[in-house]
């Protein structure tokens, strides 16, 4: 638990790697141990394990579950097979890129080492991004905190909280500190179709908080804005490219243009885990299409006809001249946000 009796999404205990099965909240907290890297790959897949931050932290231990050290032929090469591997479980996170990259450059230091010894060492990696990603998720929280006044009412997307990181969030963050400081936030919780991440993920963590939050669907952010009862939109990111260009949850950039059109402010919280500086822009970056089954089914019950066509992207790309700000653990990057983000991040 992370102090608000919120479960933690990917845990590391005694040698076993544990992962919150996401997809059964907020009905039943079930904790299942991942005894292969097949079962890892699947666990992302399906979304058990999902937000970007969590996404990366998972797949960098996955890379050790189940190994037979007695039973490798070559230690590195089976570690880059594995990382090739669960690096094709989902393509939009560039966390999930970064920690496996992260993973391979250590065998360069395991050179003159036994492979249970390498082992050792790259658990050591995996558990570093995951104590980084702790602090970032504080730092954003930190930093973002001042942006968060009294009686606030927040519309965030999706699921950016505890559950889609080491602990804590990244959008949630800013209004977790808030709130136990004693500022009164409300949160708009966006519904997000066709997973439901903001009905069942974010409003039961902020809930499970003590934080106010409202459920909304999502096309009812409109009025919202309309009735001017957004003061914020305040949401994570799974991956922002070097000219700022943001890449979230599908639903993000019809909120960010809406924000826009009412002149509300639109801000994404951003760890330095999902800054792609290697890409220039938004375009470039391969959107997740999931099977049709999750928009013609609801919870296994029939919602459209059975072969009815379906377009079922995962994300979208908000550009970055609707964004008023990224919070980063580096600070809060304003637009011109290719520049801010060269002087923070250099080339990548
Ligand atoms: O498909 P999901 O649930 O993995 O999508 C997650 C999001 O879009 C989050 O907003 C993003 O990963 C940021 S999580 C801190």
């Amino acid at each position: 638990m992370v102090g608000h009796e919120i479960p933690l999404s990917v845990s590391w205990e005694e040698d076993r790697l544990l992962l919150l099965d996401q997809t059964r909240l907020p009905g039943e907290i079930v904790i299942e141990e991942q005894v292969s890297v097949e079962q890892v790959w699947r666990s992302i897949k399906e979304l058990k394990v999902r937000g970007a931050p969590a996404i990366g932290i998972a797949a960098a231990y996955g890379v050790l579950v189940g190994m037979d050290l007695s039973n490798v032929a070559d230690f590195s090469a089976e570690i880059r097979t594995r990382t090739d591997y669960l690096s094709t479980a989902r393509p939009t996170a560039v966390n999930l890129f970064w920690a496996l990259q992260r993973m391979r450059d250590k065998l360069s230091d395991c050179r003159e080492l036994t492979d249970r010894e390498s082992w050792a060492v790259l658990l050591e990696e995996a558990k570093k991004i995951h104590q980084e990603d702790r602090e970032i998720c504080r730092r954003i929280g930190e930093l973002g905190r001042p942006l968060i006044k009294e009686n606030m009412n927040i519309l965030t997307h999706c699921n950016a909280g505890s559950l889609a990181v080491s602990e804590l969030g990244t959008a949630l963050a800013p209004i977790y500190l808030a709130s136990r400081e004693g500022t009164g936030v409300h949160v708009y919780a966006d519904e997000t179709r066709p997973l439901l991440q903001g009905a069942r993920l974010t409003s039961w963590e902020l809930q499970q908080a003590g934080i106010p939050v409202t459920l909304i669907c999502d096309n009812m952010a409109a009025h919202l804005f309309s009735r001017g009862r957004v003061d914020m939109v305040l949401v994570g990111t799974d991956r922002v490219t070097a000219n700022g260009d943001v890449i979230n949850k599908i639903g993000t950039l019809n909120l960010a243009i809406l924000a826009n059109h009412y002149s509300i402010p639109f801000y994404v919280a951003c760890p330095s885990s999902t800054v792609d500086m290697k890409i220039a822009s938004g375009t470039e970056v391969t959107i997740e299409e999931r099977d049709g089954q999750e928009i013609r089914q609801m919870a296994g019950v029939p919602t459209a006809p059975e072969e009815v066509a379906v377009f079922n992207p995962a994300f979208d790309m908000t550009p970055a001249g609707l964004v008023t700000g990224l919070i980063t653990d580096r600070g809060i990057l304003r637009p011109p946000l290719q520049a801010s983000l060269a002087e923070t991040f250099g080339s990548g």
